[in-house]
């Protein structure tokens, strides 16, 4: 197996960024510890039409099932207070943790080193440890304290990829704009994708904006 990644889902807006990025990290061959906030099954039911298993080990076979993964060690979900999980500790932190979406309570209490669950506890152990820690959050617009929250989090290394995808492409669909975000996030944890052309490669659109050009 590849690269390990901590992935959690939180219940901002936006689930499709996230099961998007889990799809894509299953199909690069990466291990998967995945975590769910209570507030993302919520979100779940409301954006996706979705009742998501309470228990852990039975919304891991229903992502099992469909993101077709053969090798149960290869995606686990781990509950929100399972603390012998293996990223609960600085000895076994992977190679990368994603909050996507991640919602602005979230991203305050990582701010904020509270590590009352095991996500904020995860993440605070890809900070202490150095280990790429990203974060995808979703709000508009963003108050002062969301801002200072992401100032602090970027001074200290953690990457703010908010949702926002360019238009460039010339998507033409939803699933087009979700994987322009998800794309830059496989590239921020240096996981191999072919979501789609590359700035400058010969298969890109090029359309000049510039009318003397
Ligand atoms: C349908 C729905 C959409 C929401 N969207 C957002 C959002 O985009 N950003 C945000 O910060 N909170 C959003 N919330 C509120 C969070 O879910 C709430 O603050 C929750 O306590 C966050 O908990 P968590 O960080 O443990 O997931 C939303 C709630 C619901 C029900």
């Amino acid at each position: 197996m590849k690269k390990t990644i901590t992935l959690a889902l939180t219940g901002a807006s936006g689930l499709p960024y996230g099961l998007r990025l889990l799809d894509c990290l299953l199909a690069a061959g990466c291990r998967v510890h995945l975590l769910c906030t209570q507030a993302a099954h919520i979100v779940a039911r409301q954006e996706l039409n979705e009742t998501w298993p309470v228990r852990a080990e039975a919304l891991a076979e229903l992502f099992r099932v469909r993101f077709k993964v053969q090798d149960a060690e290869q995606l686990q979900v781990w509950g929100m207070q399972e603390w012998f999980a293996p990223m609960a500790s600085g000895s076994n932190p992977g190679d990368g943790m994603v909050v996507c979406p991640c919602t602005m309570g979230s991203m305050a209490s990582i701010a904020a080193g509270l590590s009352e669950n095991l996500l904020e506890r995860a993440a605070d152990v890809m900070i202490k440890e150095g280990k790429k820690l990203i974060l995808v959050p979703r709000e508009t617009p963003f108050s002062a304290i969301h801002l200072e929250n992401m100032l602090k989090l970027s001074r200290a290394g953690v990457v703010i990829l908010p949702p926002n995808p360019g238009f460039y492409h010339q998507p033409q669909t939803i699933a087009d704009l979700v994987d322009f975000v998800v794309a830059r996030i496989l590239d921020q944890l240096g996981v191999p994708h072919q979501l789609m052309a590359r700035w400058g490669e010969s298969n890109s659109q090029h359309a000049s904006t510039f009318p003397n050009e």
